[in-house]
């Protein structure tokens, strides 16, 4: 197949992409305008092929999906042989499958102690919204019929559908859906670069942002709120690291006013900061954890939620809990799962996600510290974030409308590179299997960009 074959294919899906699917996270006209969406067609290891023959490095891993890598046949192997044994079967309801039954214990042996039961679902929107019943079951059968309010932070992203959307603290995507259910507060979010209390020093700052929690809880009056729910790492809104201790503030907070406290990472776990799961990192235990994404690298679709002892303990055997999820316990998604864990364990991916991660700060910093147009670097483990400004000095962001965002990804597109820009921020994430060479090649594509982006706006 010549290269005129190739875009004449590439060209008549991308029309029948655009005509046939709701394309989401964009408009049906850039899209067309654009000549988009780039059709995929193959994935090794780190790398997407397109139907046009061009390669990528996913330096973002789907989108903090794919922690172990593309196209890995250990995977592939366990999926197929569990689909030609029992393809499904429905997993609630008095029923259940073995599969399920030993991702539950290899869920619950990997996380701390304090969890001892876990709940399946499709992804990582619908384990949010699970955990979220689960907050107000626990308080119903505590006698607290009242504490129905969720809290949640600006800048988080917690899922697409309509609760987990509402809660999500992006007001221009929340807000695009119309009024969200009653009974939702946002709080500030620790982005100590933009700090909300315009403090500068996150050591002196006295975790104002997390006393925001408390703040809020009095208002609403401590009885009505079932759980605060937040992100290790906010990571859509620039991978905002809070500081050191803020997490022991928001768990005391928590405490004190008999708030659940839910933890989702389904960002931060499966290996992103270097260790299995973000709270070990904090040093925090959550009431409840939501899971998704990298639990299975993507190669089947599945989240899920564990609950406390603290929770379980006292929610009556005799409770009878309404059904969930069709797919709930999904023997396909479970291998993929248990041999994603199997892989991630026995592959050393945690280690050379922390090794490679730390190169990937250094080199960021050393590359990109002088350039006129980076504002912060963020980085802990494989999660890490450049957030562009127009002015290094007042930290002022470029305006939407200044084309920024397209000169970059146009500029990272064309030498190679699949990262996502969201507004201000560059996005990196690369697969936990990164290399040395891969590191360093591509901290070389981001200085480039921003000498192409000074040069042209020069
Ligand atoms: C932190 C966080 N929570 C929840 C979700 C929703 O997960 P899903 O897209 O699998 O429904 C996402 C998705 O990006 C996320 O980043």
């Amino acid at each position: 197949m010549d290269v005129k074959d190739n875009c004449t294919r590439g060209s008549v899906l991308r029309e029948k992409a655009r005509r046939n699917i709701w394309q989401f996270g964009t408009s049906h006209k850039k899209m067309e305008n654009t000549d988009r969406p780039i059709v995929f067609e193959f994935a090794k290891d780190r790398w997407l092929y397109d139907v046009d023959g061009n390669s990528y490095f996913d330096a973002l891993s789907g989108v903090w999906v794919v922690n172990v890598g593309h196209g890995e046949h250990r995977i592939a192997k366990a999926m197929g042989q569990q689909a030609k044994e029992m393809n499904y079967v429905l997993s609630e309801e008095g029923f259940a499958n073995i599969r399920a039954i030993e991702l539950s214990e290899q869920l619950l042996k990997i996380l701390p102690d304090d969890f001892d039961r876990v709940y399946f679902t499709s992804g990582g929107s619908e384990a949010v919204e699970m955990a979220l019943r689960m907050a107000r079951i626990y308080h119903r059968l505590q006698k607290e019929p009242r504490r129905n309010r969720f809290i949640s932070r600006r800048g988080s992203y917690h899922g697409a559908t309509l609760l987990a959307l509402s809660i999500t603290g992006n007001n221009y995507l929340s807000h695009v859906v119309g009024p969200p259910p009653p009974g939702l507060t946002k709080i500030a979010h620790p982005y100590c670069f933009r700090c909300e209390f315009s403090h500068r020093d996150p050591n002196t700052c006295g975790f104002e942002c997390a006393h925001d929690l408390e703040a809020v809880i009095l208002r609403e009056g401590a009885d009505n709120v079932a759980a605060f729910i937040a992100e290790p790492i906010a990571t859509a809104s620039g991978v905002a690291i809070p500081p050191k201790g803020y997490w022991k503030e928001i768990r005391r907070i928590c405490d004190k006013y008999g708030v659940l406290l839910i933890l989702d990472e389904v960002v931060t776990g499966f290996g992103r900061l270097g260790t299995m799961f973000g709270m070990e990192w904090f040093d925090v235990i959550p009431d409840i954890v939501v899971m998704a994404k990298g639990i299975t690298s993507g190669y089947s679709p599945l989240g899920a939620l564990a609950t406390s002892k603290k929770i379980t303990s006292k929610i009556p055997d005799r409770a009878f809990l309404i059904p969930g999820f069709t797919y709930t316990g999904h023997p396909v998604s479970c291998v993929a799962a248990l041999t994603n864990i199997d892989i991630i364990k026995k592959d050393g991916l945690l280690l050379n996600a922390t090794k490679r991660g730390i190169q990937l700060k250094n080199l960021l910093h050393e590359k990109l510290d002088n350039q006129p147009f980076v504002g912060d670097i963020r980085c802990l483990g494989l999660l890490a974030c450049v957030e562009i400004v127009r002015d290094k000095s007042t930290r002022a962001p470029f305006n939407y409308n200044d084309g920024v965002v397209d000169i970059l990804t146009d500029f990272f597109l064309q030498n190679k590179v699949y990262v996502r820009l969201l507004e201000g921020y560059i996005h990196i994430g690369p697969p936990l299997t990164v290399t040395e060479e891969e590191i360093a090649w591509l901290t070389d594509v981001v200085k480039d960009a921003f000498e192409q982006l000074s040069r042209l706006l020069s």
